[in-house]
């Protein structure tokens, strides 16, 4: 099967992590939030060494795969994105991110990810400055911004990283998504909305509550 394309530029959207989620649980969570509209799942890639975590690889999102036609987002933190992308895709992925801080030639790499036939996406840490992914960013489909240290779910929302939006988008115009994670909830969404993100990762806005439509819905309403 091939890949799924990002949404429409010029809709928001919201995508939930799973790093919040019940991972034993894992197909019923993804159910849940795809129920409540979502088009996009947001995979947390960690390898303990670009972050100090550990999550998931290939072999589970070959399984998410299986349970969903959502638009799987994989966020890759990891020290050697070459290394490992392709399996990535192998196992489903349909688009892949990667931190600028890990690769010497982001663009070629960019186009080796195309040629995999994913859409592409670039990020940077809270403390790289949006300069980094100037260039970069025009030949990707979306901009990541992170508003927290990667890493862990549930810290508290950045806004001086966020503010990089705004230089990001006068920059790329209206047709590069540009996506924010970490702290978003239904307070700090509408301000990077402002900001000019159009899509926002959350996970323990969202699987932290027992109800997981009722709270992407308190999101979206925060951005009407
Ligand atoms: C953090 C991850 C995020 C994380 C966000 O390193 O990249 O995607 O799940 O979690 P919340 O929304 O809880 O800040
Ligand atoms: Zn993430």
């Amino acid at each position: 099967m091939s890949p799924m394309r990002l949404p429409e530029p010029g809709t928001v959207q919201i995508a939930p992590s799973i790093l919040s989620a019940d991972f034993a649980r894992l197909a019923d969570e993804i159910a849940q939030v795809v129920d409540a509209g979502v088009r996009m799942v947001h995979l947390d890639v960690m390898d303990g060494h670009f972050v100090p975590n550990l999550t998931i690889g290939p072999p589970v999102v070959k399984w998410i795969r299986k349970c969903t036609g959502a638009v799987l987002d994989t966020h890759l933190m990891i020290t050697e994105p070459q290394t490992y992308a392709e399996r990535f895709v192998e196992a489903g992925s349909d688009h892949i991110t990667f931190h600028i801080e890990t690769v010497d030639e982001p663009e070629a790499f960019v186009q080796h990810l195309r040629d995999l036939g994913v859409t592409v996406g670039v990020t940077l840490n809270p403390e790289t400055p949006a300069e980094a992914v100037r260039d970069v960013a025009r030949l990707c489909d979306m901009v990541l911004v992170m508003t927290v240290h990667p890493g862990f779910g549930g810290q508290a929302f950045i806004d001086a990283a966020a503010r990089k939006c705004t230089a990001l988008r006068e920059w790329l115009g209206p047709d590069i998504r540009i996506e924010v994670d970490g702290g978003i909830d239904a307070t700090t969404a509408p301000r990077v909305v402002g900001y000019g993100a159009d899509t926002l990762v959350a996970g323990n806005a969202i699987f932290g509550q027992a109800d997981r439509k009722a709270a992407i819905e308190d999101i979206r309403r925060a951005i009407r």
